[in-house]
């Protein structure tokens, strides 16, 4: 199914009732796709909980807790913290009462494991996935934006020192704190996501695909053309509130 058919399937269902279903989306895509500029958009524009599990691994890091000290060294490589550890944590997030309306899954889940962990508690609590956006981008593109991201380590604001430069330089525009690099942004760890993801994630898109569940887009395009996507996207979501 395109995004265009959907689209163009829709029917008038009010999507602000509060009496509406909750949303469930996952984005699914390679380092660097986008997957989290675009979840903080939508976020906004739907009310939905944006669930990152790397965000929340890096949260776990900075505080020192037990499980950030246990993930450290395998974020720092590239590699995948285990499924066990990785689906207790998201299980726990979405407990919290902001995610009441619906979450957008950023980053999770990415092995088979992961996949089949969610769809099973889903299905034993009635709830299921909507969609799953597949964020489809050549590998170079990648590399490129990855080595120009930026982030405030304080408020978390993200930037690209090509596509979204701050106005001072490397200092972010709210809080004026000194921008940093994610220490996995370096070049021969981004090779090694990379890898990992063609062997662990790529399979996931055709196993949603086999489910009906995938919608690809093109994200080898400009912030704002990708968000206009959304908007077209949120506005199908919404009537059609499946
Ligand atoms: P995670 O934090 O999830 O990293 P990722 O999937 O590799 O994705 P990124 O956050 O790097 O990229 P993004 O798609 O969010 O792109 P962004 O919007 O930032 O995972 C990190 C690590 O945690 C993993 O390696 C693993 O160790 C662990 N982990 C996490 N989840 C796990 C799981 N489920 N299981 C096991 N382990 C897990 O954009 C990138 C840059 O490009 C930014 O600078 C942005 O400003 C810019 N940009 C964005 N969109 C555009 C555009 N359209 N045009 C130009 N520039 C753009
Ligand atoms: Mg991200």
């Amino acid at each position: 199914m395109t995004m265009q058919s959907q689209i163009q399937s829709v029917s008038t269902n009010d999507f602000n009732k509060t009496t509406r279903e909750s949303i469930y989306l996952i984005f699914l895509g390679p380092p660097g796709s986008g997957k989290g500029t675009q979840a903080e958009k939508l976020r906004d524009r739907l009310g939905l909980a944006h669930v990152s599990s790397g965000d929340l691994f890096r949260e776990n890091i900075s505080q020192g807790t037990p499980l950030g000290l246990k993930v450290k060294g395998i974020l720092g490589t590239g590699a995948l913290v285990p499924d066990d550890l990785t689906v207790a944590m998201v299980m726990a997030r979405i407990r919290q009462p902001d995610t009441a309306r619906g979450v957008i899954f950023d980053g999770f889940p990415r092995t088979r494991g992961q996949a089949i962990a969610l769809q099973q508690k889903f299905q034993e609590e009635g709830r299921k996935i909507n969609r799953v956006i597949y964020f489809h981008i050549p590998d170079q593109v990648i590399v490129e934006r990855l080595a120009a991201r930026r982030l405030c380590p304080t408020d978390g604001v993200l930037y690209n020192l090509k596509s979204k430069p701050p106005k001072n330089d490397q200092l972010c525009d709210h809080d004026g704190t000194r921008l940093i690099q994610r220490e996995d942004d370096r070049p021969e760890v981004v090779q090694e996501r990379l890898r990992v993801y063609r062997e662990q994630t790529e399979p996931l898109i055709q196993y949603f695909r086999d489910q009906n569940l995938l919608f690809e887009v093109n994200a080898d395009q400009t912030v704002d053309a990708l968000e206009a996507v959304f908007e077209q996207f949120a506005k199908s979501l919404t009537q059609n509130a499946d």
